[in-house]
């Protein structure tokens, strides 16, 4: 059954809260998604399978572990997703990315995908998608069917900043996938912008506003 984990971690809610400033711009914005995607990632690889091997110090053999041959793939959806990828690949750098492009149909707010390309290999691959912002969870929700047509059995999603509203309807749909965030934030706004969130987190990650 798959849980929401908050990463309450102090520098993890510090670093929201810098990205939560109308006056952070776009340098320091990039920056704060690419380490507070790190620190959440950490945590989202917790249960990461281990082996004990034998390694040869300078002094002695030492009995040591390793992460025990889980392929990884991240799938940043797009565009804001993007943001997230520079932090997490260089905690897991053998991990392969995948990009799922979806955009909000301005006027339905239905998800619309545009764009898929994974690696060849991703039904063996446990998947961890990356989204800045869960706000109606459409996007997630279209994302995780996406991944689970092509038969990955193992998924995980990461954000930042989730809504109640964008979690229940993960957990609606996908009641077998882990959640991560930073923190839950109050509402999402007549826009479906998540109050009071950070505004546009593809805007401020890539200065298009
Ligand atoms: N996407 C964003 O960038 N911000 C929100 O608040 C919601 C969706």
């Amino acid at each position: 059954m798959g849980e929401l984990h908050i990463i309450d971690h102090p520098l993890v809610q510090h670093k929201i809260s810098l990205l939560r400033d109308k006056n952070t711009g776009t340098k320091e914005f990039r920056e704060l998604v690419s380490e507070i995607a790190m620190l959440i990632c950490y945590e989202a690889t917790r249960d990461l399978p281990l082996k004990e091997i034998e390694m040869e110090t300078p002094l002695a053999v030492a009995k040591t572990k390793i992460i025990s041959g889980k392929k990884l793939a991240f799938i940043p959806i797009l565009r804001a997703g993007l943001g997230m990828v520079d932090g997490v690949s260089k905690l897991v750098p053998a991990a392969k990315i995948g990009h799922i492009g979806i955009f909000r149909d301005p006027d339905s707010k239905a998800p619309v995908q545009y764009y898929c390309k994974l690696p060849d290999d991703i039904s063996e691959r446990d998947s961890i998608i990356v989204d800045p912002m869960l706000a109606t969870g459409n996007s997630a929700v279209a994302a995780i069917e996406e991944l689970k047509k092509l038969g990955v059995k193992h998924i995980k999603f990461m954000c930042i900043i989730c809504s109640p509203e964008g979690v229940e309807a993960v957990k609606a749909a996908h009641p077998d996938v882990d959640i991560y965030a930073g923190v839950m934030d109050e509402r999402l706004n007549e826009d479906k912008y998540i109050v009071p969130g950070v505004g546009d987190a593809g805007d401020r990650i890539f200065g298009t506003k």
